[in-house]
């Protein structure tokens, strides 16, 4: 009797959540984060590190909400802009906070492209031209299914969701999952997204964190400095599509080569369209035998944070947060005009009207992946 007992109770406890044997952490659970205008429910799930990063990612956009990193002193901060709930994600003040953005990430001109002899058109959400997926069922503003896991490395969680032929104008039944790893030993964050199509179709994934290493809601960004491994970019016109051209850094204020102040060369960008950074930067070379290689790093000499971004990817959207309007984000901070830096890995805007662009067409029988990481050090 005493042995079954023991019995049952030992497989009550494997089946627990938050308990797990000696070398695996617990599977991270889901907390009720209320629920989109419609009704749909929304999970919050956290990853932590036991070097002080806490990470909440929630099935709404598959969205980083919290980015919790010490400083030089230890100190905690959120580093990453975004609201307390729900509401505040769908309200006009969100620019994109923290969200997986697709099906294509940035520009397309005019919301046009031809694909296979068909021409698609898209909604302006962006005048003239077609942003960030869409406006309605964009992958940011679509509630995800997430699958938490954890193994002897650390913990994470898949979200997955199915954007239906035709979503926003796109051809193609996608299955896109987004997987979000945090190794137990390391501040860090790998984010790894997959995509398959039943149809020919552009896809161009990222994250669009806004990150201010101070905090989110320090009042600029501009002392920060960056250093980007990108020795070209790519011209943009008035309405920021680019013109097809690749251009040299050197010489001009987006050379980042070496570690800069932002704020250093900013105004003269001012009086553009961008109002500041909002550049696609062409990254060096992947060395061969190497997977990725290191794109961009942020430091705060103020508190010490970095941030070290390696991708796959071809290419950096650097956005110094010039459209921000002191709007009101979490626990009643204000994030003002550059007061954030958005760092998104991805392919060139508008690369499917632009064939000497890598491209971000993707094919039935093919599989996109792409793994971005998020290295924090103080
Ligand atoms: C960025 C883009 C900016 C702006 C921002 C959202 O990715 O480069 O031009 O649209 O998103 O406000």
């Amino acid at each position: 009797m005493k042995r079954i007992l023991l019995l049952t109770f030992a497989c009550l406890c494997l089946a627990a959540p938050g308990i797990s044997s000696a070398d695996t952490p617990a599977k991270p659970t889901a907390e009720d984060f209320g629920k989109t205008a419609d009704g749909t429910p929304v999970e919050l799930y956290t990853l932590k590190s036991s070097k002080g990063l806490v990470a909440k990612i929630m099935t709404r956009g598959a969205t980083l909400v919290q980015l919790h990193v010490p400083d030089s002193d230890g100190k905690s901060a959120d580093v990453i802009f975004g609201f307390d709930d729900v509401a505040g994600y769908e309200s006009e003040d969100n620019q994109y906070f923290g969200c997986t953005t697709g099906r294509v990430c940035n520009r397309i001109a005019k919301g046009k492209f031809s694909l296979d002899g068909k021409d698609y058109t898209l909604a302006i959400n962006n005048e003239p031209n077609h942003l960030h997926g869409g406006v309605e069922r964009s992958l940011d503003k679509v509630v995800w299914k997430a699958k938490p896991f954890a193994n002897e490395k650390g913990t994470g969680v898949t979200f997955s969701y199915t954007s239906p032929d035709g979503e926003e104008g796109y051809p193609g039944n996608l299955d896109v999952t987004v997987r979000f790893f945090v190794p137990t030993d390391a501040n860090r964050v790998s984010i790894t997204y997959t995509a398959k199509t039943d149809k020919a179709t552009p896809v161009n994934l990222t994250n669009h964190a806004y990150f201010n290493l101070g905090g989110a809601g320090s009042e600029t960004v501009l002392n920060h400095k960056l250093m980007l491994n990108a020795p070209q970019y790519t011209p943009v016109d008035d309405t920021l599509i680019p013109t097809g051209e690749i251009k040299d850094v050197e010489g001009t204020v987006l050379d980042f080569r070496k570690p800069t102040r932002i704020g250093k060369g900013i105004e003269e960008l001012t009086d553009t369209a961008a109002l500041g950074y909002d550049h696609n930067f062409v990254l060096a070379e992947i060395p061969e035998g190497k997977s990725m290689r290191m794109a961009a790093r942020l430091v705060d000499p103020d508190s010490g944070r970095t941030l070290t971004i390696s991708t796959d990817q071809p290419g950096i959207q650097f956005y110094s947060g010039n459209f921000l309007m002191g709007q009101t984000g979490k626990d009643g901070k204000t994030y003002p005009h550059r007061s954030a830096v958005c760092l998104e890995t991805q392919h060139y805007p508008d690369s499917i009207n632009q064939p000497k662009f890598p491209s971000t067409v993707l094919k039935p029988g093919e599989e996109f992946k792409s793994t971005t990481v998020l290295n924090f050090g103080n």
